[in-house]
C-alpha cells in the first residue's frame, strides 16, 4: 500500500502522473478493484471496509491533486521560459510615420474648401486632347500649349498637364450650379530647382447664375484662403493670361521670407506668385454645352505651397525620399 503514495510522489512528469492516475482511479485500477472485493467481505464488516476504502481513496486523491498542481506549475514555468519572447507584445521603439509635406499641404488646402461646401472631384491622369486642351480653349497649334510641356502617348492621349480637365469632366457630368475643387497629380516635361516632371495641383471652379458669380467673389475667397495658408500676408491680383479664363489674374502674396523688403527668394520684388485664376472664358462653357451661366476658376501648385510654407529651397528634395528630410515633418 505504501508504494502507491510513493508512485504519486515519484511521478516526475504529467505524463507519468497520468499513468499513475489510471493505475489508481481507472476502471480497472486499484480503487475499483478494491471496491469489487466488497462482495467477498462478510456482511458485518462491509461497512468498516467501505469506510476504510473511501478514506484511502480520499487520501490518495489529495496526494494526487497536490502532485498534479506542482507538476502543472513546473510545466507552465518551463513553457514561460521557452516562450520568453512574446511575439504578441507591442514593440517599444517603433518609429512613428508622418504625412509627406506635399500630402499634408494638400490636406490643408482641401480642408479649407470643403469647409466652404466645395465638392472634391477627381479625373484620370491619362487624359485626351479634348479634356486637357481643346475644351479649355486651347485649340490645336495654339501657342499657349507650349506653356505646358506635355508627355504624349500618341496624338490622342497624354499625361494631364494640369487638373483643369477635371472642370470639363465635372461640368459635362452635372448641371450647374457647380462648386468644386480637384486635387490631383499632374505631369510636365520639366526638371530644375522649382520643377519636377510629376507634381500636384488643386483646381477650383464655381459656376452659377450670371448674377451670382463675380470677380469680387473670387478675390475675396482667394484672399481669405491665402491668409489661412500663409498667415498675415498681403495679397495682390495681377492681370495675366490663361486661355480658359477671361479676364485672368495671377495672385501674389507678400514675400514670407523678407516680409516684402526684397530678397533672393522673391527676386527682390517683395512678392511671391502663388496661383492663377480668372472668370471662366465663354468658350469653355460653349464646349461643355452650358448657357446663361458665369463662373470663376483657379489653379495652384501644391509643391510650391509646401516649399514656401516649410521654406524648402529645392523642390526635387521632396521626391528624393531622403529620410532625413522627411523626419523633420513628423
Ligand atoms: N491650369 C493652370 C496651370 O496649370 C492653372 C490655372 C490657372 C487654373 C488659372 C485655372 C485658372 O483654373 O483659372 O498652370
Amino acid at each position: 500500500m505504501e508504494n502507491l503514495e510513493e508512485k504519486i510522489v515519484q511521478a516526475d512528469s504529467l505524463e507519468t502522473l497520468e499513468k499513475v492516475r489510471v493505475e489508481l482511479f481507472g476502471k480497472k485500477g486499484f480503487i475499483a478493484t478494491e471496491f469489487a472485493k466488497m462482495k467477498e467481505v462478510p456482511g458485518p464488516k462491509k461497512k468498516a471496509y467501505a469506510e476504510g476504502l473511501n478514506k484511502r481513496k480520499a487520501s490518495l486523491q489529495r496526494s494526487f491533486d497536490a502532485r498534479f498542481k506542482l507538476l502543472k506549475a513546473q510545466e507552465v514555468e518551463r513553457l514561460l521560459k521557452r516562450e520568453a519572447i512574446d511575439v504578441s507584445l507591442y514593440g517599444s521603439q517603433g518609429q512613428k510615420g508622418a504625412l509627406h509635406p506635399v500630402m499634408e499641404t494638400m490636406d490643408k488646402i482641401i480642408d479649407y474648401f470643403v469647409a466652404l461646401n466645395f465638392a472634391v472631384e477627381q479625373g484620370p491622369m491619362v487624359e485626351d486632347d479634348f479634356h486637357n486642351f481643346e475644351a479649355l480653349n486651347l485649340p490645336k497649334y495654339h501657342p499657349a500649349r507650349d506653356m505646358q510641356d506635355t508627355f504624349y502617348f500618341n496624338d490622342a492621349s497624354l499625361l494631364r498637364t494640369h487638373t483643369s480637365p477635371v472642370q470639363i469632366r465635372t461640368m459635362m457630368e452635372r448641371k450647374p450650379p457647380i462648386r468644386m475643387i480637384a486635387p490631383g497629380t499632374v505631369f510636365r516635361r520639366d526638371y530644375d530647382l522649382t520643377h519636377t516632371p510629376m507634381f500636384h495641383q488643386v483646381e477650383g471652379l464655381v459656376v452659377d447664375a450670371k448674377d451670382k458669380v463675380s470677380f469680387a467673389n473670387l478675390k475675396s475667397i482667394l484672399t481669405d484662403f491665402l491668409q489661412y495658408m500663409f498667415g498675415e500676408v498681403e495679397v495682390r491680383f495681377r492681370p495675366s493670361f490663361f486661355p480658359f479664363t477671361e479676364p485672368s489674374a495671377e495672385v501674389d502674396i507678400s514675400c514670407i521670407f523678407c516680409e516684402g523688403e526684397g530678397c533672393r527668394v522673391c527676386s527682390h520684388t517683395g512678392w511671391l506668385e502663388v496661383l492663377g485664376c480668372g472668370i471662366v472664358d465663354p468658350n469653355v462653357f460653349k464646349s461643355v454645352g452650358y448657357e446663361d451661366v458665369s463662373g470663376y476658376a483657379f489653379g495652384l501648385g501644391v509643391e510650391r505651397f509646401a516649399m514656401l510654407m516649410h521654406k524648402i529651397p529645392d523642390l526635387r528634395s521632396l521626391f528624393e525620399g531622403d529620410i532625413r528630410l522627411l523626419e523633420q515633418f513628423r
